[in-house]
């Protein structure tokens, strides 16, 4: 079986989990999170590289205050247990993002975060907060117009791997696979540049209850289509 490179899985339904139980949301959210520890052990142990997920758009700030705040303090605590995961599992981590809106202690875990885990590979892990794609590729392209206007860039010189350079994800392949959990077949503004030739795969299972099988149900799936087009990218 081949395992795909980078996997990249937009975390969804962990409220629907919760209402379905009679729990808060904020609950699923909780379960969310431990769930994502255990996806995260799994993809190391599986033998996947690059993991992307997608934990907060830019349009969840609309969402109720509690379950923003709920959400910022949960953050807060994966961040920090993020560091001591790293190091044990020797784990490069980033988050994708603006990043420059979050109160100032979440902004410096992100700091200690990216800054200790930097020598790490045996796996790259990234976490999307307050991404957008096309607010990615509006910091981006505005980065690119300021080194234009100095003179750093010429604009014959453009190709799609300078603008790759002035994304969040600059230096990461592109995805290979993208997961949704639970139901809803749509990109919601994540990785829209970076996602041009990857599979899809969607499932009903809700975040909470997405395990090692069905994360082996995606990879089978990207492996069955693999070999019907001889893994082959369709231009
Ligand atoms: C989508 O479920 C999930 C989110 C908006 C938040 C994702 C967060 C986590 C998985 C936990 C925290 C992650 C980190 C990095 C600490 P939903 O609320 O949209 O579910 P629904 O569609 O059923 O309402």
């Amino acid at each position: 079986m081949v395992i795909p490179a980078h996997v990249a899985i937009i975390l969804d339904g962990n409220g629907r989990w919760a209402k379905k139980r009679g729990l808060p949301r904020s609950y699923g959210h909780i379960k969310g999170c431990a769930n994502l520890e255990t996806i995260v052990d799994d993809s190391l142990e599986i033998g996947i590289r690059y993991l992307t997920v997608y934990a907060f758009s830019t349009e969840n700030w609309k969402r109720s205050r509690d379950e923003v705040e709920g959400l910022m303090k949960l953050f807060r605590l994966y961040l920090k247990k993020c560091v001591k995961i790293c190091e044990h599992n020797k784990i490069r981590m980033r988050v994708i993002g603006d990043t420059s809106v979050f109160d100032a202690d979440i902004q410096e875990a992100i700091r200690v975060l990216e800054e200790s885990s930097k020598d790490y590979d045996a796996m790259f892990f990234q976490i999307a907060l307050n991404y957008g794609s096309r607010d990615e590729i509006v910091r981006g392209m505005r980065r690119m117009a300021e080194d234009a206007a100095n003179g750093r860039i010429r604009p014959d010189e453009i190709t799609e791997e300078t603008i790759d350079g002035y994304l969040d994800t600059a230096g990461l392949p592109d995805p290979d696979l993208l997961i949704r959990t639970s139901g809803e077949l749509r990109l919601s503004n994540f990785l829209m540049w970076q996602l041009a030739y990857s599979e899809f795969y969607f499932t009903d299972v809700p975040w909470p209850d997405f395990d090692k099988a069905e994360l082996m149900k995606a990879i089978e799936g990207y492996n069955n289509r693999e070999r019907r087009y001889g893994g082959v990218k369709e231009g």
